[in-house]
């Protein structure tokens, strides 16, 4: 579509989890399904944006109209993310794998005769501090924050340490993983709106708007 809110921007979504492989059959993940980042992106593409969506691996089809980069690991996600800029808007929503393994066994890691290997993390690359810090950073930059305590004073912290404009955080402390509900807090700074549980179809338009409102200012 060329009209909407959004017509005439670049909208860029990342979502999923990312695997950390460990041999050619194992790997370390995060838990996220994807639901809210593709709601997102769907939602951005029904506003007029073009968009592209960075996906780790889920098993969710894509929106239409939005443009689908599929990756796995951290690493490969924060290359996705660096070639699909600049963008107007950049929405980090991927559940991203805090370390991976240091390195990669080549062969499957065999379990007879021998004693249960130490895998030896290494820490990713934050993808949304490292957007926020380049010359190309998009105009606004929302990071997620999924929390089980403190969920709006650790979103507020997060914010500020990431660089993001807006940081919106969820309490996970229920049963949102994997859900089809959300219940959210868009923090800008010392604003915070708080938006009851919803839909993750709603939270998307929801924000959407916001995005739209934001940029027409
Ligand atoms: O620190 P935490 O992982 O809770 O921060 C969540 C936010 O940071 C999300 O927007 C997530 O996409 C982003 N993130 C990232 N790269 C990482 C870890 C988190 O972009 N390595």
């Amino acid at each position: 579509p060329v009209d909407g809110p959004l017509a005439g921007r670049h909208v860029l979504v990342t979502a999923g989890p990312t695997w950390e492989p460990i041999d050619p059959v194992r790997y370390i993940a995060n838990r996220s399904s994807g639901k809210q980042g593709f709601a997102i992106a769907a939602a951005a593409a029904q506003a007029g944006a073009r968009v592209t969506l960075v996906a780790g691996p889920v098993h969710l089809p894509t929106p239409p109209g939005v443009e689908r980069v599929d990756v796995e690991s951290a690493l490969q996600m924060a290359e996705a993310v660096k070639r699909a800029l600049p963008a107007d808007i950049a929405v980090m929503v991927a559940a991203v794998a805090d370390w991976r393994t240091a390195s990669i066994a080549r062969e499957k890691i065999k379990k007879r005769g021998s004693a249960p290997p130490a895998l030896l993390l290494t820490e990713n690359p934050d993808i949304l501090a490292t957007v926020a810090s380049r010359p190309d950073r998009p105009p606004l930059l929302i990071g997620f924050a999924a929390e089980t305590e403190h969920v709006v004073a650790h979103a507020k912290e997060k914010r500020k340490r990431k660089g993001a404009d807006w940081i919106i955080a969820n309490d996970v402390s229920g049963d949102v993983m994997g859900g089809d509900a959300n219940a959210v807090h868009i923090v800008r700074g010392d604003d915070v709106i708080s938006l009851p549980e919803m839909p993750k179809e709603d939270v998307a338009r929801i924000l959407v708007e916001r995005m739209a409102d934001a940029f027409a200012r």
